[in-house]
């Protein structure tokens, strides 16, 4: 029998992959117990979401430790103590120290609204809405020493349209965000994950040749 994942979340604000992830595995889609979540700022809306569930919450406010060193040496201690094997990073907006990566190596998850490696860092969809693209999307992928750059696990793509805005593309990336999180997660819980140098090889994906999106169509 696998056993269910121990996860740690952290968080730094509304926490809605939280919910999803919470969601999730009350709806038996997700085998995983969430540990505990932790935010680095005390007024994240994720945390009263957290506690409505019953989920033990901590806040380790980053202003409070001298460098990120000594910031992230205090939630590694938070996440052994409560015994989690897979660290979720859902709108933890900290950039972890190699000391943190180190500590969970391949045992760290992000979620990032983009599609990866296009359009890393911050203020993401304003900047993929500026550009023009077509399509955009959102990226599960394990986190490395290199920001956004880790190997990816699982990605979905949606179109941009000509008159959308930062707020319209955000929802329609976050709405796939909830979709696809919880799935990485219950890949990891099964044992489907392998690391090969850059590359996640997944148990059982298959192809689907067919898989083409174009936009505007070639017709019309
Ligand atoms: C999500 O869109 C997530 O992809 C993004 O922050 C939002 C958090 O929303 N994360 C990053 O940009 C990480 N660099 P949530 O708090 O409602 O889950």
């Amino acid at each position: 029998m696998v056993q269910k994942v121990h996860l740690g979340v952290l968080i730094s604000g509304g926490g809605t992959n939280l919910q999803a992830i919470i969601d999730a595995i009350e709806q038996k889609r997700l085998d995983a117990t969430i540990r505990v979540v932790v935010s680095n700022r005390g007024d994240a809306n994720g945390l009263v979401r957290a506690k409505n569930h019953g989920i033990p919450t901590e806040v380790v406010d980053h202003r409070k430790s001298p460098t990120r060193e000594a910031f992230d040496q205090v939630l590694i201690d938070i996440l052994n103590a409560r015994q989690v094997e897979l660290v979720i990073l859902a709108g933890f907006m900290r950039l972890l120290s190699p000391l943190f990566v180190r500590a969970f190596p391949n045992r760290i998850m992000n979620i990032h609204p983009a599609l990866l490696p296009a359009f890393p860092g911050l203020h993401v969809q304003r900047k993929t809405v500026e550009y023009g693209v077509r399509f955009s999307g959102c990226t599960v992928h394990l986190v490395n020493e290199e920001c956004d750059q880790g190997p990816v696990i699982i990605q979905a793509v949606v179109p941009v349209f000509p008159d959308d805005t930062e707020k319209s593309l955000s929802a329609r990336i976050l709405n796939e965000e909830h979709r696809i999180y919880p799935r990485a997660i219950q890949l990891y819980g099964e044992g489907r994950l392998h690391v090969m140098g850059r590359k996640v090889v997944v148990d059982g994906m298959g192809k689907e040749e067919g898989q083409v999106l174009i936009w505007p169509p070639l017709k019309g």
